[in-house]
């Protein structure tokens, strides 16, 4: 860990035999209401970043790209001060404390690795620099880190003789030495091919379970976010739309936007009229009309004569003979086991699942769907059912 005196996260004690024995544990790492704009205020890049993360989490800040998520990850750094707000690490307000003095660590999507060094010489750097650890407990640190890392063989090469996947465990290492009591991760494996960035973040998720401190990691990426989060913050825009597992925002999404960004493909929606006809409440488009239910009735009350949207994830689309309306299949996507189907109804398009081969193309299908399997949004995107 870093050698600043105020560093709660660790406690170097004295072993049975004398020996410095360093226990690294993760803090908590608390922001409330954090607000930072750019440009004199005109640009707001986060505000209201309301967060708790534990000291064992994993935590990912997903959403597209400009919506402030390395803002808040640099506001948590100390790379960036807020405007106002306030950010904790254990019992430690760090709101303007500098990096350094943070005990976290750094991962970049860019490698920044120096080039004349060794993988040893980059991953002692930081412990050089900002320690004074002996020497041996500097080579028990790399040489343990890399292990982990299984980079171990390399650690006297240049980093130009190895692999972009290599590069980065050698950055990751660079972080672990350091035993911080949380890691930052900015969009790490970005620049890496496919194949490689799912072997990493599978590597990612078990180095958390192995050093069990919190990491907080930025991807623009929904697939990487659902595969490694065990907690994702959706952001959009600079604000935060929804905190949950990767199962809570998948099923029960708060608002439009997290009901159309997550999940391949993308979430349809029926944008409709609230009516009143004789006592039921209906929804009204120029495809088709659906009764609601009792309970959904009481909740859209309020709503008759307003437009909601009608979101229906593409596997609750059904295509059938006695449809509720017809759609023309326009193409049809292979995507492993299922095909995805696009349809269009002469109005509006929409993507459905089927098991592969089920359908074909340049045909027209009958389209339905139940309500209970839909959620309702109002024009503000949040959800009403
Ligand atoms: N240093 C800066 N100066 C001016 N605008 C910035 C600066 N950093 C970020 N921004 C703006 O703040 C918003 C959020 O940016 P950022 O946090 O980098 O988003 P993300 O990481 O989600 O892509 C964007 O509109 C971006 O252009
Ligand atoms: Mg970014």
């Amino acid at each position: 860990m870093a050698q600043s005196s105020d560093s709660a996260t660790s406690d170097v004690e004295n072993g049975p035999s004398g020996e410095s024995v360093v226990t690294a544990t993760g803090e908590k790492i608390v922001l409330e209401d954090v607000r930072k704009t750019f440009a004199n205020g005109s640009i707001v890049a986060a505000e209201e970043i309301n967060l708790n993360i534990s000291p064992d989490e994993f935590v990912v800040l997903l959403g597209p790209s400009g919506c402030g998520k390395t803002t808040t990850l640099r506001c948590i750094s100390g790379l960036e001060t807020p405007d106002s707000g306030t950010i904790t690490i254990g019992d430690r307000d760090v709101t303007t404390t500098k990096p350094k003095d943070r005990d976290l660590a750094f991962v970049f999507q860019s490698i920044a690795l120096f080039p004349h060094m060794t993988v040893r010489g980059n991953m002692r750097f930081g412990l050089d620099m900002n320690t004074d650890l002996d020497a041996d407990e500097k080579k028990r640190r790399v040489e343990e880190a890399a292990q982990t890392l299984g980079i171990e063989e390399m650690l006297d090469r240049k980093p130009a003789a190895l692999s972009g996947g290599q590069q980065q465990r050698v950055s990751i290492g660079r972080a672990m030495v350091m035993e911080p009591s949380a890691f930052l991760l900015d969009e790490p494996f970005s620049a890496l091919d496919a194949n490689l960035r799912d072997q990493m973040q599978t590597e990612v998720k078990k180095l958390h379970r192995q050093i069990g401190c919190a990491m907080i990691f930025v991807t623009h990426d929904q697939d990487e976010a659902m595969t490694i989060g065990d907690k994702i913050v959706v952001m959009d825009d600079g604000r935060i739309q929804q905190v949950g597992s990767p199962h809570e925002i998948y099923n029960e999404p708060d608002t439009q936007f997290v009901a159309q960004f997550i999940g391949s493909p993308s979430t349809n929606i029926f944008e409709s009229t609230v009516t009143k006809q004789d006592d039921e409440i209906v929804l009204e488009n120029e495809l088709f009309t659906k009764t609601v239910s009792a309970d959904v009735a009481d909740k859209l009350e309020a709503y008759v004569g307003r437009e909601v949207a009608i979101g229906i994830r593409p596997e609750y689309l059904q295509l059938d003979e006695t449809g509720l309306f017809d759609a023309d299949i326009t193409l049809i996507e292979p995507q492993g086991s299922n095909d995805v189907v696009h349809l269009d109804s002469g109005t509006r398009t929409m993507r459905t699942t089927v098991t592969q081969g089920d359908v074909t193309a340049d045909q027209s299908v009958g389209v339905s769907f139940d309500l209970e399997d839909a959620w309702l949004f109002n024009e503000d995107g949040d959800r009403i059912v």
